[in-house]
């Protein structure tokens, strides 16, 4: 059972992503403030010889959350448990991940805004006074258990803060929200994941993959490793950005690294829509897509480059994506 919720184990086989993940924050590129203050309160725990205050990162998928959290075990130089909200759906699953842990250490809690209320409550005195309630039934009988918990780090990811409850997350001592990359820190990952993995690449063509991946480190490792394939199987012992610019056309990722998806949202809403407002779901529905995804994954680059805009009655399209689609107000080709 320890396992289905411990998914440390998973994380481990998946060697690509851990051999391009930097493993301390002199290594991880960018975000230089959450970087520069994390660094100053893991010395002074350290100098005082106690725990982590409790950290909760938030931002869209791919900025790094997981990789912060295993660098700031690291830096501690404690162990890290890994467990993922929706996976503790019992008081026991929590009390089981609770009960591993060695003084000190990281308690990552993924996907946190996704745990059930009432474990919440139960993480509650766990996280401020180190102590866990649990209610034993016996013979028809309850009890009240207390248990003493080691002191420890809980470490939150979560791509939704306004999903998290304020109780919940005014227990965090540190806070700290994930940016999207510049260009110039995501040619540094480019160049990097292009040292880990041996495959050399032209400066040029890793610019060109830096301006595209939607500003996310996530995705631009995940072009170089298709780009890296057109290299391997075209014969190529560098790349060039020549076969980067045909890699990215066959790929499907525009100049502003827009992908099908984001075209096709973006299609919908101005054509089917009349560019909106739309509530989510129906978009979702148009284009056959999760609303979570749309909601996670899709809409928070949209919005941030301000190809589309979140009203209450719904999504809107802005100019940005007119053009972009060389579309009218009517959703016709102009
Ligand atoms: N600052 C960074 N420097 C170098 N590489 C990075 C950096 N941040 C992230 N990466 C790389 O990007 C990828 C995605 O990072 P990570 O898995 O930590 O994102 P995440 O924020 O946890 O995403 P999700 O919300 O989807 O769980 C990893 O392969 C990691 O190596
Ligand atoms: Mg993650």
């Amino acid at each position: 059972m320890e396992e289905d919720i411990l998914d440390s184990e998973k994380l481990e086989s998946d060697t690509f992503e851990n051999n391009i993940r930097p493993q301390s924050l002199k290594e991880y590129i960018g975000q230089e403030e959450i970087t520069g203050n994390l660094k100053v309160f893991i010395e002074a725990s350290k100098i005082r010889n106690e725990s982590l205050d409790h950290v909760l990162l938030y931002g869209p998928p791919g900025l790094g959350k997981t990789t912060l959290a295993h660098i700031i075990a690291n830096e501690l130089g404690v162990n890290i448990k890994t467990a993922s909200g929706p996976s503790i759906e019992k008081s026991g699953d929590l009390a089981a991940i609770l009960s591993t842990l060695e003084p000190g250490d990281v308690l990552f809690i993924d996907e946190i805004h996704r745990m059930p209320k009432f474990i919440e409550e139960i993480l509650y005195p766990a996280m401020e006074d180190f102590e866990m309630d649990l209610v034993l039934n016996s013979d028809g009988k309850s009890r009240n258990l207390k248990i003493d918990l080691p002191p420890f780090t809980l470490v939150g990811a979560t791509t939704r803060a306004g999903d998290i409850s304020s109780p919940l997350r005014d227990r965090f001592g540190i806070v700290s929200k994930l940016q999207y990359y510049s260009e110039e820190e995501l040619l540094k990952i480019v160049m990097r994941t292009s040292r880990v993995l041996e495959m050399p690449i032209e400066e040029d063509a890793a610019r060109l993959i830096a301006k595209r991946c939607r500003k996310t480190p996530r995705i631009a490792n995940r072009l170089f490793k298709r780009v890296r394939d057109f290299a391997l199987v075209g014969g190529y012992e560098k790349i060039t950005l020549d076969l980067a610019e045909d890699s990215l056309k066959r790929l499907k990722v525009d100049e502003f690294g827009l992908d099908s998806v984001d075209i096709e949202y973006l299609t919908s809403l101005i054509t089917k829509f009349n560019g909106g407002p739309v509530g989510v779901e129906t978009i979702a529905t148009s284009i056959g897509e999760e609303v979570s995804t749309i909601e996670d994954v899709v809409e928070p680059f949209l919005l941030q480059e301000g190809f589309i805009k979140r009203t209450p009655r719904g999504r809107v399209a802005c100019e940005k994506a007119y053009e972009h689609l060389k579309m009218n107000r009517q959703g016709t080709l102009f």
